[in-house]
Order: structure tokens, then C-alpha cells, then sequence
């Protein structure tokens, strides 16, 4: 089975294609070879998929142990007897979202890195797609790292970022935050402002998102001029690909080594996509360390 399966890059920064697979039916060499052609490309979309949520999550076990959803209504998963699947959604039912994020545009992030453990995968599926909007976009962070300019890099050398808790990649406040916190006591995780890939062994800029973000040990002003420095550098930057989604695409990204961002949506249009996190093995580690 595994000599059918093809990968082909888009021919951008990063992403590929897998094609000649279906995901509810592989085995170990099929997957062996999925892995290494996620490490190369660190997005990989599968198109043409028939997933139920048993066998989504059963396909991202394959990467590791899940993570809970982090999104829900009011803290609470959507579908408590599926809590490691995160719908995300624009539909309104009887006045109530079945989904989380909504019609908004989503500012550059990657998962849940305000945890001490960020997943190190995250698995998105389309069951409904808009004609148009909604699109989700990627950006290679070892590119990132690589075209730094060399005052930046060395500025950014053995310092780290304390990541946001309290807000959605949307702005959203998330359940049981207020909005009163100052930068030492919002909840959030410290991470490198670079580290290294535990399986490709290569440095990656990691800079999660900017709203709130913070830099422990410098001046408030110097901290925030250093971030926005960094985040100009990702907007200048050329190195992203972007995913128009099908019903039935798998798209697969390395959140250690890719920012994620989606752009909105018309709120008469439905979105409907289910989404399942593989927690990684331990910490970033900074890439600077022996
Ligand atoms: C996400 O940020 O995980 C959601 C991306 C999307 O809805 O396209």
C-alpha cells in the first residue's frame, strides 16, 4: 500500500499534498512515510477524506496522546462525550454556536502555546466549506529563523516570551479570564524565542502571537519594541501557503515550526470543520541550549 502513496510539495514555503491514501485504513509503512513527508513539508493536506470523529481521532493518535479541546461553550466541551474534538464553526442553531472561533479572522498563531506543553500537532477537517472565505494560511518558522537579520537574531538570543492565556486566536476572552491582568500575573506559559524541532533537530523562531505578548526580564517598552520587531519580520516575510478548503480535506500542520492563521468569513456562509491536538512529548527546548 505504501508505494502508492505520493507526496507532492506545493511548491511554496511549505505544505504538501499526500495523495493515494485513505486515512481510515493505513498501516505502519504508510504511515512512517507520512511522518517523514510531515517533518519535510510541515503541512500535509489529504484530500478527498471520509472521516467520521472516530476515525479522525484515530488517525491523529497515530502522532501521540491527544490533548482536551480548549474551546467550548462557557469552558465546557461542545460534545462532552468527544472532548478531544474542537468544533470550529460560524453555524448559529436556536440561537446558539455549535462551534468556537466564529466568522472572525484569525490573527498568526500557533496552538495553545500559553501551556506549558503545547501540542506538538494539530489535525483540522472540513466537513462544510464557504464558496469563498475562510481560508487558513501557514508560515514556515525555520525560514523565519533563517532570514533573520543578524541584530535580531542576537537580540533575541537566550531571551524568552511569556505566551497569553486569557484570549483566543479571534481576541475572544476565554472562559473564567478577566481583562484586568498586567504582564507578570497573566496566566501563560514562558517559552524560547527559538527552538529546536525535537525530530528535525533544526532551530525554529517561536513567537506563538503577539497580542499580550511579553518578554520576562526586559523593560515593558524595550520588550514590546523586540516583539514587534519580530512580528514585522513575520509580516514582511514571504514564506507562508495558503489552504482553500474542500469538504473532505485533512490538513495536518507542526505547531513548533508554523504559524496558522485564518481569514473571515461571510456570517451567511457555513464553516463547519472538526479539529483534534496531539500533545507533545515535553517542553520546547531552546535552541541555544547544549
Ligand atoms: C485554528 O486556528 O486552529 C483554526 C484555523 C481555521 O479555522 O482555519
Amino acid at each position: 500500500m505504501s508505494d502508492q502513496l505520493k507526496v507532492v510539495p506545493t511548491g511554496a514555503a511549505l505544505g504538501a499534498d499526500i495523495e493515494g491514501v485513505d486515512l481510515r485504513d493505513i498501516d505502519d509503512a504508510v504511515f512512517a512515510k507520512i511522518l517523514d513527508g510531515w517533518h519535510e513539508n510541515l503541512i500535509l493536506r489529504f484530500r478527498g477524506q471520509d472521516l467520521d470523529d472516530d476515525s479522525l481521532a484515530e488517525f491523529s493518535c497515530r502522532f501521540g496522546e491527544l490533548d482536551m479541546a480548549p474551546t467550548g461553550r462557557g469552558g465546557t466541551p461542545f460534545d462532552p462525550t468527544r472532548p478531544e474534538i474542537t468544533v470550529l464553526s460560524n453555524i448559529v442553531v436556536n440561537g446558539e454556536a455549535v462551534g468556537a472561533l466564529g466568522n472572525s479572522e484569525l490573527v498568526w498563531h500557533q496552538d495553545m502555546t500559553y501551556n506549558d506543553l503545547p501540542p506538538k500537532a494539530s489535525l483540522l477537517y472540513a466537513m462544510e466549506v464557504p464558496e469563498a472565505g475562510g481560508d487558513t494560511s501557514f508560515y514556515n518558522m525555520y525560514k523565519a529563523y533563517e532570514t533573520l537579520p543578524d541584530d535580531l537574531r542576537a537580540r533575541i538570543q537566550g531571551l524568552s516570551c511569556k505566551h497569553d492565556a486569557t484570549r483566543t486566536s479571534s481576541g475572544e476572552l476565554r472562559h473564567g479570564y478577566d481583562e484586568t491582568y498586567n504582564h507578570e500575573d497573566r496566566p501563560g506559559a514562558v517559552h524560547p524565542f527559538v527552538i529546536r524541532h525535537p525530530a528535525t533537530d533544526k532551530p525554529a523562531l517561536f513567537l506563538g502571537r503577539r497580542p499580550n505578548a511579553y518578554v520576562p526580564g526586559l523593560p515593558e517598552d524595550e520588550g514590546d519594541a523586540l516583539l514587534d520587531a519580530l512580528w514585522d519580520h513575520i509580516n514582511s516575510g514571504l514564506h507562508s501557503w495558503t489552504q482553500q478548503w474542500r469538504a473532505g480535506d485533512l490538513v495536518i500542520w507542526d505547531n513548533r515550526c508554523a504559524l496558522h492563521r485564518r481569514n473571515g468569513l461571510d456570517p451567511n456562509m457555513r464553516r463547519l470543520m472538526h479539529r483534534t491536538q496531539v500533545r507533545d512529548e515535553a517542553r520546547p527546548v531552546a535552541a541555544w541550549a547544549s
